[in-house]
Formats: C-alpha cells, structure tokens, sequence
C-alpha cells in the first residue's frame, strides 16, 4: 500500500523513518517447498498435540480467563531442561519478542552495540527502533568472528551461534574471551539453532553476571506457529527483562503456547530423535550440493549457506521459485551470491537437488 505524505502527518515522526524487518515469506502456492524460513520440516511431538486440545477438554471457559502473566510452569519446564534456577529464565512471545526486551533492557547506552556485519537481519531493525547506537564489525573473509574485534569500548555485544544467515558455529572458548573482555556490558549470545550443532552458553552463566542466552522453540522444536522463546540470566539481568515486559505487555503468553511447549519439553526423546533426523538430512544435502560444484559454508544450523560458482545467487533463487521451491536470497554486500536453504526431509531435499540438476544447472 502506497501511503501518501499527506496521510503520514498522523505517524509519530520515529514511525516515519523505521525501516522494519523482513520476514521470510510465506506464500500460498500449491506444491510449494518452503525452504526460506528455517521451520523444521516435523511437526511437534504428539504429546504437544495432546496438551493443546487438553487445554480445552474442560471447556471453552477457560480462554475466558487471562493466562499466567509469568507463565510460571513454562519457567519451570525450561530451568529443569536447561538445568539452570528458575530465577535464572525469561520467557517471551519468540525470541523475537526476548530480543526487543534485550534491546530495550541493555543496549541503549551511550557507547555503541557492537555485532558482526553479517547477522541476524532483526538487530539492525531494534537498534534504529529503541536507538540504539551500533558499530559493525566485518566476520573475516571466511565469514567467521574475529574475537579481537570485540575487546573495544562498547555498550553491549550481540553475537548469533550458530550465526545466521552463514550457519558458522563459534566455539564457547571464543565466547568466554568476549565476555572475560568485556566484564562492564551485556554480553548476548542468541541461540536460535544451538540444537543443530553448536555448544550452548548457557553453561557459562553461572559464571558470568554479564550473560545472556536467548534461545527459541521455533526451530528445534517445531514450534514457530506458537511463538516461544527463552532467555538464560542471572537474576540481575532477568530482573531488568521482567521490568521491560511489565512496562510493555503482561501477558505474552498464551495457554496454548504454555501447554505445548512444557509438554515439548517433557518429550526430550522425540526432540533429539527429529534433531538427529535434520542433521543427517543437512549432511546428505550437502554432500549432494558439493558435488554439483557448490559452495557450502560448514553448517552447524537447521539450514544450509551455499553460493554456486557459475550462477548468479538472485537467478537461481527466481528459478527455482518458477519450479515452487522458496529459498532466501539477501540481496546485501558480501553475501549477495549465497542462498541460504532451510534442511527439509530427505524426500524435500531430493525434491531440490533433482530440480537443480535436471531443471536449471543443465
Ligand atoms: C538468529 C535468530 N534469532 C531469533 C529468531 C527469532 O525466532 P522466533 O521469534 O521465532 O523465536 C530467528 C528466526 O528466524 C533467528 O534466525
């Protein structure tokens, strides 16, 4: 929708100039493989299931009444899984949601955010929201973090492992030099696709009072339509969330979200067995992409970074949208001839490469 500048003298004046994020899209086309949001290709475990429709096995009535605005059995649920104290989590509506709390409760200082050139596309999009300053550090040419970078004067650091859009794990001894060198700001590591592969910080908090987790039921957990995401903290730093979340909505969390994702957790072996199902798939798939002369990244993630060497990213991306495959293409300096590719079942998988080598590589 085209608005006029006529009709946007009724925006604030910071509404005027966002520039917000761009979700994946999520077209409604028949036959589509959707290969561009990093959903997981599984449904939740059936326990999820059951403890949804459970939730109205007495009734409608209960929607009537507000849900738990600290969504308290939730809590409990995640500190016994991530073995951390209760007062140690925060929940949130996604870690989209956490993140904006994050923002709000850490970074608006007057010394810049520091985060990596190549990153998860929302954190340009807060820090202009709550104005936050920020200073962006180049990944070296292997797109990898450069942990001298980050012993400079700054009022937090945001750092996504494994990173996206390039799927690169970082490892936790890195993490700990970047926290050890900056015991004065909110160290943020933002673990949206841990579970595929990469070592989690949560182990460190106990540590380090200046550490904070945030990870996602989206992914791992095939929950992105519920819209669950966690923080790990120690209680200072939980502190400063809670008062951020109270200032701005108390109920995040819905029954049905809270029900399916405490049962989520109750099902840990359906969890490591769908993980280990991705993992697999990503490995097959990229061993199949290698040997039609692609580029991947080494992918610790649910999704795949990948350039082809004698086809514009862009093109290939528009082609196989021709044949109902969605990839994410970002059309942005330095990554600008990748694709990155959500793991779907091998069946999907094959779907993908069969087109690359019969439809459009040939
Ligand atoms: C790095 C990263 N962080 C956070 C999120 C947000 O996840 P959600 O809001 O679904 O929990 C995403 C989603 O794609 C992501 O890629």
């Amino acid at each position: 929708m085209n608005i006029t500048t006529e009709q946007m003298r009724f925006w604030s004046p910071e509404v005027r100039e966002l520039e917000p994020y761009t979700p994946g899209e999520q077209p409604k086309i028949q036959n589509l493989l959707k290969l561009n949001t990093n959903e997981n290709p599984y449904p939740p475990s059936p326990k999820v299931v059951e403890a949804v429709q459970n939730v109205l096995a007495n009734g409608a009535d209960v929607l009537r009444l507000y849900p738990d605005p600290d969504a308290s059995e939730l809590k409990h649920a995640i500190a016994k899984q991530q073995s951390v104290p209760v007062e140690q989590v925060f929940v949130g509506n996604g870690s989209d949601e956490v993140l904006a709390h994050i923002f709000k409760a850490f970074f608006v200082q007057e010394l810049p955010l520091l985060y990596p050139d190549i990153t998860y596309s929302f954190y340009p999009v807060y820090s202009q929201f709550f104005g936050v300053e920020t200073k962006v550090l180049p990944l070296n040419d292997d797109f990898e973090i450069v942990v001298d970078d980050y012993k400079q004067p700054n009022g937090g650091i945001i750092i996504t492992n494994p990173n996206a859009p390039t799927s690169i794990a970082l490892g936790l001894s890195a993490i700990e030099e970047v926290l050890q060198a900056n015991p004065n700001s909110v160290v943020v590591i933002d673990e949206a696709y841990v579970d595929f592969g990469a070592e989690s910080a949560v182990a460190l908090v106990e540590k380090y009072d200046n550490l904070v987790v945030c990870q996602t039921m989206s992914k791992s957990r095939s929950l992105a339509g519920l819209r669950v995401g966690f923080a790990i903290a120690q209680p200072h730093l939980i502190a400063a969330l809670e008062a951020v979340k109270n200032s701005f909505n108390s109920y995040p969390m819905d029954r049905f979200a809270i029900a399916a994702a405490v049962a989520s957790f109750e099902d840990q072996a359906y969890f490591e067995a769908q993980n280990a199902k991705v993992i697999a798939s990503r490995e097959k798939l990229t061993t199949q992409l290698k040997e039609l002369r692609f580029k991947v990244l080494p992918s610790a993630a649910n999704f795949i970074f990948a350039s082809f060497p004698s086809k514009d990213a862009g093109e290939l991306a528009s082609e196989l949208r021709e044949h109902g495959i969605i990839v994410r293409y970002f059309n942005k300096p330095r990554i600008n001839q990748f694709l990155r590719i959500t793991i779907g079942t091998d069946e999907q998988n094959q779907r993908l490469i069969d087109t690359l080598k019969n439809e459009i590589l040939i």
